[in-house]
């Protein structure tokens, strides 16, 4: 009997954004897992490994031959999106690494975009640059969520390009909270920012007690404390 690919809760979440009737390209692959998966459950789906580093690229192609998958998962190894030719791509998954380097993929392969109808990203931290990303470039959030897994807790974040001409753009706050995520204000979100707020609490310490203050930073951060109180104080929750 063939294995079957069973996904981390984290990937398990990424993957239910994927429609497989569309070609999908998950970016940083590693093992190629997410793909395999889809291409799992659905016969006819095909899919794009992309890795940018030999030993993941060689790791993916190894689960891709080992469940018998070549035809429905090419792998590829290459620097984010450079692997995609134009317009090939409907769907981008980039999954598991800081929101920084996500957003620079997704900003290195804006030519590769043209047929874009869905990003999926899963930023472990920094989910605010991939928000800015995607709203400085004409994508509209369309769904965020929020798991948690063996005590990390993750976003996933999933937008699509703006075909009309209402655009809403979320406030600085918003940005940094996620804008569905701080209306929905669930358990496990409640949960990430009061452990954020004790970080903010350490880094503003530190920072007052440098001999040489970055007062801008510093503001910033208070700020930015200054809304996680808020949000906190308030312990509203819709998970109830
Ligand atoms: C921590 S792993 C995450 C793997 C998988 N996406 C997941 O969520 O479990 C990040 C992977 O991204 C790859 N990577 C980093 N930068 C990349 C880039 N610019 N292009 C393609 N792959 C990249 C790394 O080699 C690594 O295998």
């Amino acid at each position: 009997m063939t294995e079957q690919i069973n996904l981390s809760k984290r990937l398990e979440t990424v993957a239910s954004f994927v429609d497989a009737n569309q070609l999908c390209a998950d970016i940083g692959s590693d093992h190629a897992y997410l793909p395999c998966y889809i291409c799992q459950q659905n016969s006819g789906a095909r899919a794009i490994a992309g890795e940018v580093n030999a030993g993941p690229f060689n790791s993916a192609r190894h689960t891709v031959k080992r469940l018998n998958l070549e035809k429905q998962v090419d792998v590829r190894l290459g620097d984010g999106l450079d692997i995609l030719h134009d317009r090939e791509i409907v769907q981008v998954v980039i999954a598991g690494m800081g929101g920084s380097l996500i957003r620079s993929i997704l900003e290195k392969g804006m030519d590769k975009m043209g047929n874009i109808s869905r990003i999926i990203a899963q930023p472990n931290i920094d989910g605010r640059d991939v928000r800015e990303f995607l709203i400085n470039h004409s994508f509209k959030i369309g769904t965020e969520t929020i798991v948690e897994e063996n005590g990390h807790i993750y976003e996933v974040i999933v937008a699509e390009p703006i075909t009309d001409d209402i655009i809403i753009k979320p406030s600085e706050k918003e940005m940094l909270f996620g804008p569905l995520l701080l209306k929905k204000r669930s358990e496990i979100f409640y949960q990430k920012w009061t452990a954020e707020r004790k970080h903010y609490q350490r880094v503003i310490e530190q920072m007052s007690k440098a001999k040489v203050k970055d007062h801008v930073k510093m503001t910033q951060y208070r700020k930015e404390l200054e809304w996680i109180e808020e949000v906190l104080s308030d312990g509203r929750t819709d998970d109830k």
